[in-house]
């Protein structure tokens, strides 16, 4: 497995692939890796010549009080699973290189990001959207991977590459799970062990939620209160509970098309995701 440290490096080596006929799968990441990032890994590995993973802590995603300075890093641990998964290049640059200078433009998100993570972290799509877009630049991907876990973020992603012609193939990528449900996640590492029992309640209070709707529910405020009956058991402080159109992420009146049922929350140190998206039939709300 090769390493890159810089951008130059980097783009030159993607170039010399693109020139020589190789499809080049990516998969970006902040590190720490675990099932979740290695499944977008093997996905990647099966689709392309060339898979490339980025490691990026970005500081522009993460709000003043967030978690920045102590989000887990484990660079050794990190290069011997990427290697092992099949990764052939790990880019790892270095935050001067990502952003030498006060930029001279500015990625704003305007839709998909008034609701869920984006209302409760003010500019965090923004920052997202702005690494995303360097790393595909500098990648230049046939196909980048992203995971349903941050269902938002594929949205908003989406979005993106439609709105700037951007020539990649957005790949998203199911859920991984621990064997209890909950969503793997580097911020797991946070949770107390009592937390870490109760964190179940997201994955379960998203099942009970669709065996509700399977069973005929129709009325998103009575699957909302479901959910909270069930999240407000945990220690935890409930961000959001939401049901909402898929991808576009609007209030429904109306359970029809893609859904999304998503839950966040904050426990002592981590605030955990969970999302489910599913397929309703069109069913009128009170009927
Ligand atoms: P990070 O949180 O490291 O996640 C990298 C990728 O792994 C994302 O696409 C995320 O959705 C996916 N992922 C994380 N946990 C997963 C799980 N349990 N199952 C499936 N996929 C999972 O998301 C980011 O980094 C950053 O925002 C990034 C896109 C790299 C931009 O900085």
């Amino acid at each position: 497995m090769k390493i890159v440290t810089t951008i130059k490096e980097m783009q030159t080596f993607s170039k010399q692939m693109l020139r020589s006929g190789k499809a080049i799968g990516f998969v970006p990441t902040m590190g720490y890796l675990h099932e979740g990032h290695m499944s977008l890994v093997e996905e990647a590995v099966k689709q392309n010549d060339c898979v490339i993973m980025s490691i990026f802590v970005n500081p522009l995603q993460f709000g003043p009080d967030e978690d920045f300075d102590r989000y887990p890093r484990d660079l050794k641990r990190d290069e011997e699973l990427a290697k092992q998964a099949g990764v052939d290049v790990l880019f790892y640059p270095d935050v001067k290189d990502m952003y030498p200078k006060e930029r001279t433009t500015r990625l704003t998100v305007q839709e998909r990001v008034d609701t869920l993570c984006g209302d409760s972290r003010p500019g965090h799509f923004d920052g997202v959207a702005t690494v995303v877009m360097k790393l595909l630049q500098i990648v230049l991907p046939d196909r980048a991977y992203f995971g349903m876990k941050d269902a938002q973020q594929v949205a908003v992603i989406k979005g993106l590459v439609e709105d700037y012609n951007v020539p990649v193939e957005v790949v998203p990528c199911p859920i991984i799970r621990e064997e209890d449900g909950l969503a793997k996640s580097s911020r797991n590492v946070y949770l107390t062990p009592t937390e870490r029992k109760e964190a179940i309640q997201l994955s379960r209070s998203l099942d009970v939620a669709t065996k509700a709707i399977e069973l005929g529910e129709t009325d998103p405020v009575i699957i909302k209160d479901l959910i909270f009956s069930l999240l407000k058991q945990t220690s935890g402080k409930i961000d959001y509970v939401e049901v909402l159109s898929y991808p576009d992420l609007g209030n429904i009146e109306v359970m029809k098309g893609k859904i999304i049922i998503a839950v966040a929350v904050q426990f002592s140190a981590a605030r955990l995701i969970d999302n489910k998206v599913t397929t309703s039939q069109e069913i009128a709300i009170g009927v």
